[in-house]
């Protein structure tokens, strides 16, 4: 089937909206015979090119399908299309720092995938940034951040919109409600892209495995989170096992596995892959945590406190308790316990949880866990036959995504391989170091 064009479709030569349309012009079939992933999204560029260039070459591509789907959005209705799809593709080209593509563009070339994977590999990274589209506008409202990638989070944006004609309180849930609505539609657009994306018959069958349960992680972890803050939870475990499950795997370790999978990698390769990503996939959550208490380099220009005032079970907030128990520190159980989930902290009291993250020792424990899992998740890096550009680039990138502050160590001292090792189980070695 060749290209479609709007101007071939009778609801995008007349579109409804304007008062006057005829329930039969309605465009029923916008999805219909010129189905958007009939289009050619032929890369212009070889693999070397991409590899010049990664995040262009994976936003050129998610360009293209996000231009076909809002046509679509404003063929069947202007309103939805305005507000909602145009915003959905905005959030999702822009202000990202695209680590998810990257990790699979980098996995395929690491294991010798090149031409014949390289639209795969860009569309599963568009998809992936779809994905992330939903998990953060989703988040965002959970969480009642007002703000991300230093604008208004979606829910507070569209809110402003209507606020001359919204009173406040039923302005905000009405945010709220198109933000769901939001991020379902970039969960759709991201599993129709995947559905539509042709690899040989393994690496489809792959690829459609560890989408689907990738997914299914994404939630649980996200539940885990939601629910140890409903019940202010304290549990080690559950901290560490929300953070792998709603961070740890869709960021790392599944785009990893995705790009392994399209280059048809063998077991071990994946293997040794999917283990660094599980470690450096909780170090990275580990850092946002430290990052959203104390600030740093990937929280310039946002709020800190969100996490103290929203009661978050995080992993940090976790060691702290157990410390303070532990050492009966009657002061530091008394500042937690009075200050963590109440929304109106004022500043001066979250500067005494700060103090008390310290004194503890939970920061300076988080930190060295952090520098500990992203030192494992590079051995695990060199312990597999990996292409030479693709490794490095992996340990570059996984490095970065870890934030931790110490070089690369060296090559030797593989771990054994964690994939497929049940959270709980890995975890053991975590935990212990809070104690
Ligand atoms: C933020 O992810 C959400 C977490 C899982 C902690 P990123 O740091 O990758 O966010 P963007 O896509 O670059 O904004
Ligand atoms: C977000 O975790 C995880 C997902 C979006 C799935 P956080 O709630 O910690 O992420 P930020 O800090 O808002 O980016
Ligand atoms: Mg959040
Ligand atoms: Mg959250
Ligand atoms: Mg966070």
């Amino acid at each position: 089937m060749g290209p479609s064009d709007a101007k071939d479709h009778p609801a995008a030569a007349s579109p409804p909206g304007s008062g006057e349309e005829d329930p039969s012009l309605m465009p029923a079939d916008a999805y219909g015979p010129h189905a958007v992933e009939c289009r050619p999204h032929a890369v212009d560029r070889g693999p070397h090119a991409v590899d010049r260039d990664v995040p262009g070459a994976v936003r050129r591509v998610l360009e293209g399908l996000l231009a076909e789907r809002t046509e679509r959005a404003a063929a069947l209705d202007p309103v939805f299309a305005g507000d909602l799809a145009e915003r959905v593709a905005r959030f999702a080209s822009e202000g990202g720092k695209l680590m998810r593509p990257r990790f699979v563009w980098w996995a395929l070339r690491a294991c010798g995938g090149g031409a014949a994977e390289t639209e795969a590999a860009l569309r599963i990274g568009a998809a992936l940034e779809l994905i992330q589209t939903c998990a953060l506008v989703h988040d965002d409202v959970m969480d009642g951040s007002r703000t991300r990638r230093g604008r208004l989070a979606l829910h507070a944006d569209i809110a402003a919109q209507y606020a001359d004609v919204m009173e406040p309180v039923p302005g905000t849930r009405f945010g709220e409600a198109a933000a769901i609505l939001a991020g379902d539609l970039a969960l759709a657009w991201a599993d129709d892209i995947v559905a539509a994306t042709r690899a040989t018959p393994a690496a489809e069958r792959a690829v459609r495995e560890l989408w689907s349960t990738m997914r299914t992680e994404m939630v649980a972890g996200q539940y885990l989170d939601i629910q140890g803050q409903a019940t202010s939870s304290r549990s080690l475990a559950r901290a560490i096992r929300a953070a792998c499950l709603k961070s740890a795997l869709y960021s790392v370790e599944r785009p990893l596995a995705l790009g392994a999978a399209l280059a048809g990698a063998d077991a071990a390769r994946t293997r040794a892959l999917c283990s660094a990503g599980r470690c450096v996939g909780i170090a990275f959550q580990l850092r946002d945590d430290l990052g959203d208490v104390f600030g740093g380099p990937r929280h310039v220009g946002k709020p800190t406190g969100g996490d103290i005032r929203a009661g978050k079970p995080t992993y940090l907030v976790a060691v702290a308790q157990a410390r303070a128990e532990a050492a009966d520190d009657r002061h530091a159980l008394a500042v937690l316990g009075q200050s963590l989930g109440r929304a109106d902290l004022p500043e001066h009291r979250l500067a005494e949880v700060r103090d008390v993250l310290v004194r503890t020792g939970a920061r300076d424990i988080v930190e060295a866990k952090i520098e500990r899992l992203a030192a494992q998740g590079l051995r695990h890096l060199e312990s597999a036959p990996l292409e030479a550009e693709g490794r490095l680039r992996l340990r570059e990138l996984l490095h970065t995504t870890a934030g931790a502050p110490s070089p690369p160590p060296p090559s030797s001292d593989a771990h054994g391989p964690l994939d497929g090792v049940p959270v709980s189980l890995l975890l053991g070695a975590v935990e212990g170091a809070a104690r």
